[in-house]
C-alpha cells in the first residue's frame, strides 16, 4: 500500500472544511441538557389527536436520523476529496446519533411505554415513511454514483425532515412544548449546516462534469425530487389530516424542497416562498435557540461558542462566505 498520511490541519486545501468543523463544534449540544419535563403540563393539555401527531412525527424523524447516522455519512465518507472532509463527516455522523437519540428522550418524557412501542412499530412499517427511507438507503449503497448520494443526503436533510419539523415549530409559535421545540431547533440548526456543506461539496464535483453529464444529473435530480414530493404528500395526509394542518404542511415542505435545490446550486421547482408559509411556523424557525449553558457544570473557564442559526444568505454559496459570521 501507499504511505498512510497523518491529517495536517495546518495545510488546508479547502477552507470550507475548516470553517464547517469550527461551526459544528461550536454548536455542539446534547439532548440530556434540555429540561424536557417542563413540557408535561402543555402535553397533557393536548387532545389525543394532537398527541398522536406529535408522537408519530417524531417516530418518522427518528427513522430518518437513524438512516443518516447508520448509512448516510458512512456512504459519503467513501467519496471525500480531503482528509478534513472525513473529519467533518465524522462529526456529522456522531451528531446524527445524538439527533436520533434525542427523540427517545422526548418519548420517555411525554409518552407511556405502550405508546412508545406503538410509535416504533409504526415507523418501522408505515408505507410512505419506509418508501422514502428505502429510496435513499438504496442510493447511499450505490457506489457508482457519488453525486446521487450527495443529492440524496441534501434532499433528506433540507426537504424530507420538514414534514416532521412543522409540528414542534407550530407549537413553539404558540408558546407550547418549548423545550421539545428547543431540541428540534438544535437539530434544525445542525441540518442547515449539513445540507449547506454537503450541497457545497456536490457543487464542486458537479461543476467538473461535462455539460451533457450535468444536464443528465439535473434531470434526474428534479425527477427524483418530484417523486419524493409525491410520496411526501401521501405521508403528510396520513400524519396531519386528523388535525387539519395538511395544506399548511405541504406549503412548508415545498418551500424547503426549493431550499434543498438551492443548496445544490439549482433553481427552485415550486412557486412557494417564505411569504406563503404559516407565519407562526416561520417565526418558530427564525428565533435563535435559547442559550443553554451546557458547560457551566465543568467549570466557568469553558465558554459555549457563539453559534448562530443559518438564514437564507447562507445558501448563496460562491456569492458570499459560507459562514459569514465566522469571518
Ligand atoms: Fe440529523
Ligand atoms: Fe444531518
Amino acid at each position: 500500500m501507499e504511505n498512510y498520511e497523518a491529517i495536517n490541519w495546518n495545510a488546508i486545501s479547502d477552507q470550507i472544511d475548516k470553517a464547517t468543523w469550527e461551526k459544528l463544534t461550536e454548536q455542539f449540544w446534547l439532548d440530556t441538557r434540555i429540561p424536557l419535563s417542563e413540557d408535561l403540563e402543555d402535553w397533557h393539555s393536548l387532545d389525543t389527536d394532537h398527541q398522536w401527531v406529535v408522537g408519530h412525527v417524531f417516530g418518522g424523524l427518528t427513522l430518518l436520523d437513524t438512516l443518516q447516522s447508520q448509512d448516510g455519512m458512512a456512504a459519503l465518507r467513501l467519496d471525500v476529496k480531503t482528509q478534513q472532509e472525513t473529519a467533518v463527516l465524522n462529526n456529522i455522523q456522531f451528531m446524527e446519533s445524538v439527533h436520533a437519540k434525542s427523540y427517545s428522550s422526548i418519548f420517555s418524557t411525554l409518552n407511556t411505554p405502550d405508546q412508545i412501542d406503538e410509535i416504533f412499530e409504526w415507523s418501522d412499517t408505515e408505507e410512505y415513511l419506509q418508501n422514502k427511507t428505502k429510496r435513499i438507503y438504496t442510493l447511499y449503497h450505490d457506489n457508482e454514483s457519488p453525486l446521487k448520494k450527495k443529492i440524496s443526503s441534501v434532499f433528506l436533510e433540507t426537504f424530507l425532515f420538514y414534514s416532521g419539523f412543522y409540528t414542534p415549530l407550530w407549537y413553539l409559535g404558540h408558546n407550547k412544548l418549548v423545550n421539545t421545540a428547543e431540541i428540534i431547533k438544535l437539530i434544525l440548526r445542525d441540518e442547515s449546516v449539513h445540507g449547506t456543506y454537503i450541497g457545497y461539496k456536490f457543487q464542486l464535483a458537479f461543476n467538473q462534469l461535462s455539460e451533457k453529464d450535468q444536464q443528465e444529473l439535473h434531470d434526474w435530480m428534479y425527477d427524483f425530487l418530484y417523486q419524493l414530493y409525491e410520496n411526501e404528500e401521501k405521508y403528510t395526509h396520513i400524519l396531519y389530516d386528523q388535525v387539519g394542518w395538511t395544506n399548511d404542511v405541504l406549503i412548508f415542505i415545498r418551500y424547503n424542497a426549493n431550499k434543498a435545490l438551492m443548496n445544490l446550486g439549482q433553481d427552485p421547482l415550486f412557486p412557494d416562498t417564505a411569504a406563503d408559509v404559516n407565519p407562526i411556523v416561520m417565526n418558530g424557525i427564525s428565533t435563535s435557540t435559547a442559550n443553554h449553558d451546557f458547560f457551566s457544570q465543568v467549570g466557568n473557564g469553558y465558554l459555549l461558542g457563539d453559534a448562530e442559526s443559518m438564514d437564507d444568505d447562507d445558501y448563496n454559496i460562491g456569492a458570499a462566505p459560507l459562514y459569514p459570521e465566522d469571518k
